[in-house]
């Protein structure tokens, strides 16, 4: 039997890790760390940083290459599907080099695992023979970090919120039934499809880290700024990440 422990860790800052997911990588005998490409050489640093900072010698580190999804298989699900089942095959074949000498695994989960993360249903493909038990330690997602940064509530009184990703947005617009919604994965800027008359945005790319840029207000105002601040910042950083919420003024 080997436990699995997907640890949130936070957004990047090195601060996020809570007390809980310090004890939770601390007691693993081995830590899965993926390599990334290039371009989220940041995101891996940030894990093997908190790796080097925390853990003693005796904690074994297993790096992989993440498989690359293949862009030919068709549909869309199935891609998805066959690149989990081959990040779970990374994953079995470190642990399984070790069989026998790990009880407790972690992996380092961006942010929370709960919020458009995979890695539960990759655990999932994990065959039953492993035995795997799965646990989940609660980080700081990206959205409490842009919502601290801008010292906002999420919600209005009594209203409801909507995640969702950059294109749904594309595809219906501002969904009628909510008067917030959050909006992740968005690498284009998708606001710019909307009306922006009446919107409200708050907006952060690599909220909770050093590069942290913020900027909020009336979406027909800043909405040309975010999108030249986006481009010359992931210009100056080789990647970006932001996040955002737009909210119907009353
Ligand atoms: C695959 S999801 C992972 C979300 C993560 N599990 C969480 O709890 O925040 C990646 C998306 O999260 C958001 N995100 C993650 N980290 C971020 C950061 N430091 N700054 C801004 N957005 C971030 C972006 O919308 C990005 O496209």
């Amino acid at each position: 039997m080997v436990e699995l422990v997907l640890i949130g860790i936070g957004t990047g800052n090195l601060e996020h890790l809570t007390l809980q997911a310090l004890r939770e990588m601390r007691e693993c005998d081995l830590i899965l760390l993926p390599r990334k490409g290039d371009d989220k050489a940041a995101l891996a640093e940030v894990r093997q940083e908190l790796c080097a900072q925390h853990l003693e010698s005796e904690t074994g580190i297993s790096e992989f290459d993440m498989p690359v999804r293949d862009a030919s298989v068709s549909p869309y699900k199935k891609r998805v599907d066959d690149w989990h089942e081959a990040i779970a095959k990374c994953w079995l074949d470190a642990i399984g080099s070790q069989a026998g000498e790990v009880s407790k695994v972690g992996l380092l989960v961006w942010g929370d695992p709960s919020l458009y993360d995979s890695t539960l249903r990759i655990a999932e493909k994990l065959p039953e023979s492993l035995q795997v038990k799965v646990r989940v330690v609660a980080g700081i997602t990206s959205l409490q970090c842009l919502t601290a940064a801008h010292a906002i509530t999420l919600n209005t009184i009594g209203e409801p919120v909507l995640i969702t990703t950059g294109r749904q947005l594309r595809d219906n617009g501002f969904p009628a039934s909510a008067d917030t919604i959050a909006v992740m994965l968005d690498g284009e800027c998708s606001f710019q499809t909307l009306d922006p008359a009446g919107i409200e945005i708050w907006w952060g790319a690599y909220v909770g880290m050093p590069e942290q840029v913020l900027l909020s207000g009336a979406l027909s105002e800043v909405g040309p700024e975010i999108v030249s601040l986006r481009t010359a910042a992931r210009k100056q950083h080789g990647w970006i990440m932001d996040i955002y919420v737009l909210r119907r003024s009353t």
